[in-house]
């Protein structure tokens, strides 16, 4: 998506902002740019090329200045082209430079009327209308300009706007998108997440929304959407640096895929009991009171959200929807009172997930549970209870130990449900903790099944299809295994049930589709055999990851490798684990940018 970093200072600012640029990379993008106000006239440089060719072009054109906002785009409107890139100008000369995140839902209204009013736009983009719209109510006064124009727009937004006749004053305002201020010593910031100026200050104030702000070198000064004054905490914020190494690692993604380990420790911290407390202050009533689940979230989240429901209705015994996000706000639902809505959500900015939550609250479902990995997101602030996943900044855009902290998040989350409901025993609490304690080290030991992977991996990497099969609640594992594959190795995967393969995609197998299949030693390891022959039987080619004792052995077409140990409820984590290293493999031997994926974006802040 999207992202901002903006800069008053009394330095040279140009280095700071590329340098957050790179550190928003991981973000998404597809073009950039960066202006400075230099001898009160606005210069800019954008690129449809990475930052690092931003970065040459103003080097080249020696762009500098005390004061400057630059953009990483996630192309809504208008095609990924240089006049589309922001910041976005506007005046005659140049005088109003504006950056935005989000979508501005009435643009076309706006430039039908500020068209009308002589301006000329050069882009297709939404935001070119914001920045007449700014230069069109401008006297003098920036931020007054600014209030003005937000009370105009509607949709989401995050934006940072400077003028040439006030060459020490930066302006931004927050609806809906992410914005926080970087608060340093005589010089202030504004940018999209607390990372892009970690290299820089450590003092970081969250915006709500609502808020917008004006900066000085050294002012700052927050006013809230009914216009107050307002106070907002500075948080110290640390560990970011050392997220952004790399380490021995090629990729953000692979460091991240052996992260898990440590990250879901991290988790489940030293948990020895399980109490409602963990999800918050007055959760202990709150579950009591619930007869329901609703879990909302999009993607990599949502497929946690389905593993969750087995685990849930299996010891809770309490029903349990999930639904995907964008959907559910737009279809016409029975609400409960008495239902716990959970969302899910590695950023805890997602746009749909956001927006589905405050649906559901104003369909009169009043207690909410996150299950987050932003202490200070949107998500966890619109909450009621909330447990948040120490799975660290996750920097590549496909999710992977944000999705096996979520895991064991939730399956606490099933046990504490569980035990408010009289249905788990100490005994059967204790045998699910000392599981729970030893992950970590089951994690590592499929870890090591890296080199075989690697193997499976170069073959994969020639083909165009491929079918993940699971059963139970391994298939959400299958689905997450099969958006792994497309979103980084753009091999077209589907996840289904095994059982599903007969009522259609059994169609689709022959020898040029390989059929990669999870195979836990469960309840339901017989009928997956007789799945595994039916993809046999038709030419098909399949690989096995299967638990110690379940008798799959490889021949001719099934290729197997043989997980370390079954690990019962929690088997769903291991399994992820292995498809996540197939997918990354198979990724880097096509060379994708296995980081930073074509047209994704690593939080969707827009609908
Ligand atoms: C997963 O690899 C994704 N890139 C994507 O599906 C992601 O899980 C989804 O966009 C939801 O994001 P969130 O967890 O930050 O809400």
């Amino acid at each position: 998506m999207c992202g901002i970093v903006g800069a008053v200072a009394q330095r040279n600012i140009v280095p700071a902002l590329l340098e957050g640029l790179q550190r928003l990379e991981y973000r998404g993008y597809d073009s950039c740019g960066l202006a400075v106000i230099r001898d009160h006239g606005l210069e800019r440089a954008r690129s449809t090329q990475r930052v690092a060719e931003l970065a040459q072009q103003v080097q080249l054109e020696q762009l500098s200045g005390r004061l400057g906002i630059s953009h990483t785009r996630w192309a809504t409107h208008g095609a990924p082209a240089t006049h589309n890139a922001h910041p976005h100008f506007s005046g005659n000369p140049p005088r109003i430079a504006v950056v935005h995140n989000g979508i501005i839902e009435n643009y076309e209204q706006l430039r039908e009327e500020l068209s009308a009013e002589g301006y000329v736009f050069e882009s297709q983009t939404d935001t070119e209308a914001v920045a007449h719209l700014v230069d069109s109510l401008y006297q003098g006064d920036l931020f007054e300009a600014l209030q003005q124009a937000c009370r105009r727009l509607v949709g989401a937004y995050a934006l940072a706007v400077m003028s040439s006749d006030e060459p020490d004053r930066l302006a931004g305002a927050r609806y809906g998108s992410p914005l926080v201020i970087g608060v340093g010593q005589n010089e202030n910031f504004l940018a999209s997440d607390a990372l892009a100026i970690a290299g820089t200050t450590d003092q970081i104030i969250y915006l709500e929304d609502g808020d917008l702000v004006d900066l000085s070198t050294d002012t700052v000064l927050i006013v809230d959407r009914d216009g107050n004054d307002i106070d907002r905490i500075v948080h110290t914020v640390q560990a970011h640096m050392a997220a952004a190494d790399l380490g021995p690692y090629r990729h953000y993604m692979q460091k991240e895929i052996f992260e898990q380990p440590r990250a879901v420790s991290d988790t489940l911290q030293d948990i020895d009991e399980i109490v409602p407390e963990l999800f918050g202050a007055g959760a202990a009533e709150v579950f009591e009171e619930i007869d329901q689940v609703l879990i909302l979230a999009c993607g990599t989240s949502f497929y946690a959200g389905l593993t969750a429901k087995y685990w849930i209705e299996s010891l809770a015994k309490i029903p349990t929807a999930v639904e995907i996000a964008s959907e559910y706000r737009y279809r016409d639902s029975v609400p409960n009172p008495r239902t716990l809505v959970v969302t899910i959500s590695q950023s805890g900015e997602t746009a749909d997930t956001l927006a589905a939550l405050k649906h559901a609250k104003s369909l009169g479902m009043p207690h909410t549970l996150t299950i987050c990995n932003v202490a200070t997101s949107a998500m966890v602030r619109e909450c009621e209870l909330s447990f948040i996943t120490r799975a660290g900044v996750e920097i590549g855009v496909a999710s992977t130990k944000a999705f096996t902290t979520q895991l064991a998040a939730l399956f606490l989350l099933a046990m504490a449900l569980a035990k408010s409901k009289a249905r788990l025993s100490s005994d059967r609490e204790r045998e699910l903790l000392r599981k729970l304690r030893h992950l970590p080290k089951a994690i590592a030991a499929v870890l090591a099944l890296e080199p075989q992977v690697m193997d499976w991996a170069d073959r994969f990497a020639r083909k165009e299809n491929a079918l993940f099969l699971g059963r139970g609640m391994h298939y959400p594992v299958a689905l997450e295994g099969a958006l792994k594959l497309k979103e980084i190795s753009y091999i077209h995967a589907e996840g289904y049930p095994a059982g599903e393969l007969k009522h259609g995609p059994l169609a689709l197998v022959t020898e040029a589709m390989p059929v990669v299949t999870i195979a836990p030693k469960d309840e339901l390891l017989e009928k997956l055999k007789s799945n595994i022959q039916e993809v046999h039987a038709r030419g098909g080619e399949l690989y096995v990851f299967a638990d110690a004792d379940t008798n799959i052995r490889p021949e001719n077409n099934i290729h197997v490798i043989r997980m370390p140990e079954h690990y019962g409820m929690l088997s769903p984590i291991l399994h992820t684990i292995t498809l996540q290293l197939l997918s990354y493999h198979t990724a880097v031997a096509r060379g994708t940018d296995v980081d930073k994926p074509r047209n994704l974006a690593k939080s969707v802040t827009v609908e």
